[in-house]
C-alpha cells in the first residue's frame, strides 16, 4: 500500500521559515519521522516536494494509478489553487489536508481552503505531529476499506 505525500511551495525552507509559526524541524526530519511511522504501520511512502503547481499536478497524474491515497499540505496554494485540487479529486484517492500551523487563526485568507471540500479530512495547527496524525489517519481509513471489501 503506497501513500503519496506532497510538499508544496516554500516548505523546502521550514527549519528556518518563521519557526515560530512552523517550527524548527527541517523538512528533511519531518519527512524521515513520516518514513519511520510509515515502516512501523508496513505502508509505503512516495514524497515528493516542490515550489511550481504545475509539478505537483505532473506528480499527482503520473503517480495516482499506484497509489492508495494522498497526503498534501499544499502550502500557499491551499487559499487558491484550483488545479491543484482538480488534479487531487481526479485522482480519485482519499486525501488528507495537512498544515502545520492554525490556518483558522491567523491572516483572514488563510482561512480559506480550495482543497478542505475535496479532503477526506484536514489537520492544522498540530505543528509537524499533523503529519504523523494525516498518516495514521490514512492508514486506518485504507485498512478498513481494505478489511470491508469482498475477498475474491
Ligand atoms: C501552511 C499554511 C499556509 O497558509 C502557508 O502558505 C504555508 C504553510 C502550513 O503548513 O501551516 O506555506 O500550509
Amino acid at each position: 500500500m503506497k501513500i503519496l505525500v506532497i510538499h508544496g511551495p516554500n516548505l523546502n525552507m521550514l527549519g528556518s521559515r518563521k519557526p515560530e509559526i512552523y517550527g524548527t524541524k527541517t523538512l528533511a526530519e519531518i519527512n524521515s519521522l513520516l518514513q519511520k511511522r510509515a515502516d512501523e504501520l508496513g505502508v509505503e511512502l512516495e514524497i515528493y516536494q516542490s515550489n511550481h503547481e504545475g509539478y505537483l499536478i505532473d506528480f499527482i497524474q503520473k503517480k495516482a494509478k499506484k497509489a492508495a491515497g494522498i497526503i498534501i499540505n499544499p502550502g500557499a496554494l491551499t487559499h487558491y489553487g484550483l488545479s491543484l485540487r482538480d488534479a487531487l479529486e481526479d485522482s480519485s484517492l482519499p486525501v488528507i489536508e495537512v498544515h502545520l500551523s492554525d490556518i483558522q487563526n491567523r491572516e483572514e485568507f488563510r482561512k480559506v481552503s480550495v482543497i478542505a471540500p475535496i479532503a477526506r479530512k484536514q489537520i492544522s495547527g498540530q505543528g509537524w505531529q499533523g503529519y504523523i496524525e494525516a498518516l495514521e489517519t490514512l492508514a486506518a481509513l485504507l485498512s478498513e476499506g481494505k478489511r470491508d471489501r469482498p475477498s475474491q
